[in-house]
């Protein structure tokens, strides 16, 4: 049995912004932005549009691509970090958009490796019996969790959706492997501090800026290369298979000296890495699905080729999967 992505789609807002613009706004260059991340340009969601706006804007090109009707889902899930509210889950907001009547929906915290924890979670819902299409979608809007008015975390973050429906049938395609992992106790390195039960919402908490994203960039960056190149190494040898099996490495886009690190050190060539993060910035949960529907609109995908996704992100979290297309 194959559990595989029947279809791939993907959202961003049609809204820019550049380098240039981020000039405008804090104390930073287009060159040193460019040099430091890779990132030229991102998208950011309209004053009208959320989260489940965008994830629902992919899960429809998505549920195109893969010619299947919203009824026919049999649970829908969106991986967020940044969701319309606390509750009730954005899958739950996406699943009334669709008119997904006879699926289960639920979010999935886990950041930016979202995606790829939550194709993880779908293959083990099609394991079981009752369990036939599932709709997973990577959705942020970061943009209203960045604090603009510091350089070193509003220069990375983009706004986009990415989604996939997977189906099991009886081909040999399909995720192989995948490899989850944690480790909660650097959960300080990228964090977002009050609006919840630990800290709720005060005006100090609004005063003291609590309620944006907060991060030690290069204790990040550290951890980061060690395991992208650790989780890619652990999924593949759970699909019995070696680097060098490789057609796609489709990494998180976070940081472009991040992943010319992680493909380095794999000792994969740069042609077989897909690399947008100029594009979007770092799109967190959406950065994969959002690469992987590009890549498939552009005929790169070709079936029975071996693409790894890898990511990472708070928690702090890591995994990779392993699908052969
Ligand atoms: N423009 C100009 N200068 C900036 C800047 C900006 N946007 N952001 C930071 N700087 C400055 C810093 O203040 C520092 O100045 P100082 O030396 O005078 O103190 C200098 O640049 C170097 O800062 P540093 O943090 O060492 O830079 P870096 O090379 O580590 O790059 C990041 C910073 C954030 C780009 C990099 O650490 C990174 O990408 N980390 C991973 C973050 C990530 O991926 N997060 C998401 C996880 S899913």
């Amino acid at each position: 049995m194959g559990i595989r992505i029947a279809g791939i789609g993907r959202y961003v807002p049609e809204k820019v912004l550049t380098n240039h613009d981020l000039e405008q706004m804090v104390e930073t260059s287009d060159q040193w932005i460019r040099e430091r991340t890779g990132i030229v340009e991102r998208h950011i969601a309209a004053p009208n549009e959320s989260t489940s706006d965008l994830a629902y804007k992919a899960a429809l090109d998505a549920l195109n691509r893969a010619g299947i009707s919203p009824e026919e889902l049999d649970m829908v899930f969106v991986a967020s970090a940044s969701p319309d509210m606390l509750f009730p889950a954005t899958g739950c907001l996406v699943q009334a958009k669709l008119g997904a009547k006879n699926a289960g929906c639920f979010d999935v915290e886990a950041a930016c490796p979202g995606f790829v924890y939550g194709l993880e979670l779908a293959r083990g819902f099609l394991s079981l019996p009752h369990y036939k299409k599932v709709l997973v979608i990577g959705a942020e809007t970061l943009s209203r969790i960045t604090d603009w008015t510091d350089r070193n975390t509003c220069v990375l973050f983009g706004d986009g959706a990415g989604a996939a429906v997977l189906i099991k049938d009886d081909s040999n395609r399909g995720i192989i492997a995948s490899y989850l992992k944690g480790n909660g106790k650097l959960g300080d390195l990228l964090y977002l501090p009050a609006g919840c039960a630990k800290m709720p919402a005060s005006h100090e908490t609004v005063d003291q800026r609590l309620h944006f994203i907060k991060m030690k960039g290069r204790e990040v960056f550290k951890h980061a290369v060690v395991e992208m190149q650790t989780s890619a190494l652990k999924a593949l040898e759970r699909a019995g298979l070696k680097p060098e099996d490789v057609d796609w490495l489709v990494p998180h886009q976070a940081n472009i000296r991040i992943i010319e690190a992680t493909y380095e050190r794999l000792g994969l060539p740069r042609e077989k890495v897909y690399i947008n993060i100029d594009r979007y910035g770092n799109t967190s949960s959406a950065s994969i699905p959002i690469a992987l529907a590009e890549m498939d609109e552009k005929g790169l995908l070709k079936p029975g080729q071996i693409v790894v996704t890898v990511s990472f992100g708070a928690g702090f979290i890591y995994g990779a999967n392993v699908i052969r297309w």
